[in-house]
């Protein structure tokens, strides 16, 4: 056998472990202070190691000598979270290949535009994203390229017990962020179902997380027609993992559902070749769900906390189901499915059922990536939040701006789910060209009793990206977990 340093290729799902340790400075030198100005370099041989801090000029502008490295941060005044977040990104690059130890200096004026929380999160997800890499297929471990062993933080006095206690929150949810993002990248000869049961159950080990596996015999006897619809043209047995965190003392229970297509071909109903690679992401809410429950369990939030993830591949094939196809849903609904690519609100909308009559809980919150459509109306930049209830749309806007994770609210409900009128079955699986991402919501709200307690996350534009933006590093982007986590921090603080 052809020899490897790489041991993804082996099959070995390797939950990522940062090399580096962030280490906040008690004292500061005084020259790194000086923000408006590039310091003189008489006090540089004082330094012990590599020093990097900002200061006004050009965005991302540097200016760099023996041991320093000056990065500029724009017009202060101008300077917004999302440019800052792409400052540290950059930052955070460079240093983690090239340096063993560094100085990073937060200069006070950062502190004074930003919330040290804010400041400590995208410093954690920045030079979290940045010490895992993505190509984890490489022959050679991609791994071995990151040298940074130590980075020492220096912030303002004042500003140092509040940033301390949110960077070490925002390094454990960065762990798992990269998990997802391990998930996420892997294609779909190494992400199958079955690969993402071994990925529930490791977690499961490592966590006091209780997982349960349902294989297709089970999902048969359960009557859940629209995961089994999906799976029919794949050699891959479908999955539903649930992943129940329930610590003691726990006053409400927060429900994560994610659709987990582990490839999309669209079926019967395919794809165009050009970009069809991209359905490897297809299961990027799976990953979200999954790996937020780990980050949920490793912070030990007061908080039952249940994954229900839906896990397909979508094939044409002789047995493959066909546009026209008529099945019948768990909650006893039955669809004709007119496109077999509008698969993912068949599994999800199984899924949401089975959530909501197995654990009642305070409140569903559903990942997907479900429609084009709401790649055209958002790009890359806000997941879609769709819910009929004004007051659960606005519990997840403030948990994303707690999270700097960004979701824009879109309409849903009656109007919409007009369109899926079928002249045979209950309903359609889709209805006509426009409003799409409206529609799908619309259609998964079918599946629920009440409606009212559920949000739905549409993530195909910010699961995947073809560039970086802020934090979140191109292709594999690990959205959602922050948000997620934020999400149940807020609702176990709810009721204590
Ligand atoms: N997985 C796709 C949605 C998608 C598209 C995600 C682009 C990310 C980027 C989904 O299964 C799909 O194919 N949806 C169809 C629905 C249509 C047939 C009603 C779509 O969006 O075209
Ligand atoms: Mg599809
Ligand atoms: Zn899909």
């Amino acid at each position: 056998m052809a020899e490897t340093t790489n041991k993804h290729l082996e099959g070995e799902l390797a939950y990522p472990e940062h090399k580096f340790q962030i280490l906040l400075e008690e004292k500061t030198l005084a020259d790194l202070y000086t923000f408006d100005f590039i310091p003189a370099a008489e006090n540089e041989e004082k330094l012990p190691v590599a020093a990097f801090s900002f200061f006004k000029a050009g965005l991302n502008e540097s200016v760099s000598s023996a041991k320093k490295t000056l990065i500029g941060v724009g017009k202060l005044e101008e300077l917004d979270l999302e440019q800052w977040a792409d400052v540290l990104s950059s930052t955070a690059g460079k240093i983690v290949k090239n340096f063993k130890e560094v100085k990073l200096n937060i200069p006070a004026i950062i502190f004074r535009r930003f919330k040290a929380g804010q400041v400590a999160n995208l410093l954690a997800t920045a030079f979290g994203n940045a010490g895992y890499p993505s190509e984890l297929l490489k022959s050679k471990d991609p791994a071995e390229k990151i040298i940074l062993q130590k980075l020492f933080v220096s912030v303002p006095a004042a500003k140092r017990l509040e940033f301390q206690t949110q960077l070490e929150k925002f390094l454990v949810i960065a762990r798992h962020i990269n998990a997802m993002r391990q998930t996420q990248v892997l294609p779909g000869n190494f992400l199958t179902p079955t690969t993402m049961e071994k990925r529930a159950l490791q977690v499961g080990n490592q966590y006091p997380v209780k997982v349960t596996v349902f294989d297709e015999r089970q999902l048969k006897e359960m009557g859940a027609g629209g995961i089994l619809a999906v799976a029919r043209g794949s050699e891959e047995e479908p999955r539903m993992l649930v992943l129940d965190y329930n610590p003691a003392g726990a006053k409400s229970t927060i429900a994560l559902v994610g659709k987990g297509v582990t490839f999309d071909t669209g079926g019967i109903s395919i794809k165009p070749s050009a970009e069809m690679h991209e359905m490897k992401y297809d299961m990027s809410g799976s990953g979200a769900a999954l790996h937020a429950i780990a980050a949920i369990a490793d912070l030990k939030l007061p908080v039952r906390a249940i994954g229900i993830v839906g896990m397909v591949e979508n094939m044409p094939d002789g047995k493959a189901f066909k546009p026209g196809d008529v099945y019948r849903a768990l909650n006893g609904l039955t669809i004709e499915v007119q496109n077999t690519d509008a698969e993912g609100r068949l599994v999800l909308g199984d899924l949401l059922t089975y959530a909501e009559k197995e654990y009642s809980p305070d409140l569903i919150i559903n990942l997907a990536t479900l429609t084009g459509a709401c790649v055209v109306a958002l790009g890359n930049y806000y997941a879609g939040l769709f819910s009929p209830s004004q007051k659960v749309i606005e519990s997840v806007q403030k948990a994303a701006e707690q999270s700097l994770e960004p979701v824009w609210a879109l309409p849903m409900g009656r109007v919409y789910r007009e369109a899926l009128k079928s002249e045979i079955a209950d309903h359609n699986n889709i209805g006509g060209r426009y409003g799409g991402s409206s529609i799908a919501a619309s259609f998964l709200s079918l599946f629920l009793k009440k409606p009212e307690k559920w949000a739905h996350l549409d993530i195909a534009g910010v699961g995947m990206l073809n560039k970086s933006y802020g934090v979140y590093p191109a292709h594999a982007s690990g959205y959602g977990i922050r948000l997620l986590v934020q999400i149940a921090e807020n609702l176990g603080a709810e009721k204590k």
